[in-house]
């Protein structure tokens, strides 16, 4: 059983996340461009995969407490760096996003910035899964 919802935890992080980090990379480099017609369409993928993602912490939650790591101090972390990636993305980005779509100045620049701070945090968050400091069980 744990096997199975840690297959579909990182399946919905390869699936999700990846998506959204290749998307909203490319969102910013986009808007400098004279033709901008793939905008829309990043956006999309940004907010559908975004929406998707969620499946990631709700098998991550099910994968901890069938392994019982609920408590461990790395587990809490990740959670805290996720939840953090998850308002940056929702709150922050995707509003920017619509902002630029209708029209108003978003330096690209700055929206480059929050994306690159939101793709470091998914990096940390993936580090910590795989090498689990302090973590006594397993590998
Ligand atoms: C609420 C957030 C999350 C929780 C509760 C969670 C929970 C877990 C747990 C319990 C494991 C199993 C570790 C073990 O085998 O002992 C795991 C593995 C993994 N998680 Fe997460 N996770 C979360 C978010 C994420 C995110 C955001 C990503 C990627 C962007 C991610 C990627 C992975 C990967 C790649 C593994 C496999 C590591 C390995 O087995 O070596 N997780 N996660």
């Amino acid at each position: 059983m744990t096997k199975l919802l840690l297959s579909l935890h990182v399946l919905a992080a390869i699936i999700a996340i990846g998506p959204v980090t290749v998307a909203a990379s490319m969102f910013p480099a986009v808007t400098r461009r004279a033709d901008r017609t793939g905008l829309p369409l990043l956006h999309r993928i940004c907010r559908v995969y975004a929406t998707l993602g969620i499946a990631v912490p709700v098998f991550g939650l099910a994968t901890a407490s069938s392994l019982g790591v609920l408590g461990d101090a790395w587990l809490i972390t990740s959670i805290a760096l996720t939840a953090a990636a998850a308002a940056l993305l929702a709150l922050v980005i995707l509003p920017a996003q619509r902002r630029v779509l209708a029209g108003a100045p978003v330096p690209p620049a700055r929206l480059g910035m929050l994306t690159g701070i939101f793709n470091l945090l998914w990096a940390v968050v993936v580090v910590l899964m795989i090498v689990r400091p302090g973590s006594t069980t397993g590998a």
